[in-house]
């Protein structure tokens, strides 16, 4: 089985892939010493640089690859392995559009009637500003975001990051100096949650649900990141979701893939996240991913009771129907150690001890994300989150006890939000649906 990436989501997928018996190689950029631990071989190349990647192949000859980042996703990595005769999970060049491309996207659900669309609305680099203007007057307060791939962090709304029209206008000129297309959509207000869904033709089987926490600091203050942290829990809602939304959000996925079967001509294969909103206007989504989110792999994949190969065998196998998922019951809460300054002014190359023996001790997991190991057992950060600390347990407050404890076992110059899967936290969330008159 061949992996492609370095960060904690693929330290995450090695892990679960590593419960059954099989030979682990790994394509990474930079050494992920979890990632490297648990592979029979590595290489460490550009991930885009696809003869590094054939003559690796060659040499281990992997009959599945499975691939983590959205960025070699968006590059056709996938449509160059299966030409090589890989099979693979993850989506073609194409069809990774769905995240790749807002405007794919929400092009795509409104031509096939796809529910929990926003008012939305694409502007060419070329449009005049007045056409800008009209559709702000019109909508009130909107989001504003580039057309392509930003780490999450390409969105600026009204009312956090843009005052006024004026600075909305700006933004826009911003995008368009760099000759891409802006979208405009109106802004929701409500509750996020992430679906990742193993997707295979029309068949698809969810994990549980998870909130990520996108603010770098703890009450949802600062600058967005790529993630902090998330939670789930035991039940595999949220305590301000309930099973019926999930239903909603699982539909959209469901037709969404059957969509892009249609219009790509070719079967789905992979994962398909759906990041949605629970709003006052009912259910509506942001945005979808075309692989595991990260930190939310780190949530679901820990519960897993289905060996991981086998769910991936089924899906290359067109059987996904035919296997039985599970995950275990219970809670988990990851909290992402990043360097002190992330994502502002990160301090880099520094560096950190990891107790990993004392992490496990306090019932924990750890997954490594943007370190190197530059030499044995010798870990620096870069500029980007550090280490992912999972709890797992009966319940959420359990769960965040034993996650935030297995945090003094890092040392270095790192934080955390403390307040990911706590009482305090979810209860502002349903506070704020209250208020909301959602719940
Ligand atoms: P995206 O890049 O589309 O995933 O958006 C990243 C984040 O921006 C989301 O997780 C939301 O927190 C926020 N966001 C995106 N679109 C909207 C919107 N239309 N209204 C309010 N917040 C949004
Ligand atoms: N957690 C957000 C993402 O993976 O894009």
């Amino acid at each position: 089985m061949l992996l492609v990436g370095q960060g904690a989501r693929e330290h995450a997928i090695a892990k679960a892939l590593k419960k059954s018996d099989i030979e682990l190689f790994a394509f990474m950029k930079a050494k992920n010493p979890g990632i490297a631990q648990l592979s029979a071989e590595i290489k460490i190349a550009k991930l885009d640089d696809y003869d590094a990647l054939f003559a690796f192949i060659k040499d281990v000859k992997p009959d599945i690859a499975v691939i983590g980042p959205e960025n070699p996703l968006a590059d056709g990595i996938v449509d160059f392995l299966l030409e090589k005769g890989v099979s693979v999970i993850g989506p073609t060049r194409l069809a990774a559009k769905i995240e790749s491309s807002k405007s794919f996207t929400r092009d795509l659900l409104t031509k096939y009637g796809i529910p929990g669309q926003p008012d939305y609305k694409f502007f060419a680099p070329d449009t005049i500003m007045v056409e800008i203007s009209e559709y702000v007057a019109k909508l009130g307060k909107v989001a504003v975001k580039r057309d392509g791939l930003a780490g999450g962090k390409g969105v600026k709304l009204m009312g956090e990051h843009l005052q006024d029209v004026e600075e909305v206008l700006d933004f826009c000129q911003e995008i368009f100096a760099k000759g891409e297309a802006a979208v405009l959509e109106e802004l929701l207000e409500g509750e996020e949650f992430s679906l990742q869904c193993f997707v295979s033709g029309e068949d698809m089987f969810p994990t549980p649900i998870v909130q990520d926490h996108k603010r770098a600091y703890d009450g949802d203050k600062g600058p967005n990141t790529g993630g902090m942290g998330s939670y789930s829990a035991e039940d595999h809602l949220l305590p301000f979701i309930s099973a019926e939304i999930v239903e909603e959000a699982k539909d959209i996925i469901k037709q969404t893939a059957k969509a892009i079967k249609q219009e790509t001509g070719r079967h789905y294969c992979g994962i398909l996240y759906g990041g949605f909103m629970l709003t006052p206007n009912g259910l509506k989504l942001l945005e979808y991913n075309a692989r595991f989110g990260d930190p939310e792999a780190m949530n679901v994949l820990p519960l897993l009771e289905t060996p991981l190969v086998d769910i991936f065998k089924a899906m290359i196998k067109n059987e996904l129907s035919k296997i039985d998922i599970k995950f275990t019951n219970k809670a988990t809460v990851c909290k992402y150690l990043v360097p002190e300054g992330y994502p502002v002014s990160p301090k880099k190359e520094e560096p950190i001890e990891v107790n990993d023996k004392e992490i496990i001790n306090e019932g924990a997991d750890l997954f490594y994300s943007s370190v190197s190991e530059i030499e044995p057992g010798k870990i620096i950060t870069t500029t980007s989150r550090a280490i992912a600390i999972v709890g797992i347990a009966e319940n959420l407050a359990k769960a965040e006890e034993i996650a935030e404890r297995a945090t003094s076992f890092v040392k270095g110059p790192l934080f955390h939000r403390k307040d990911v899967g706590t009482k305090e936290l979810i209860q502002r969330r349903i506070d704020h649906l209250k208020e909301l008159k959602v719940l």
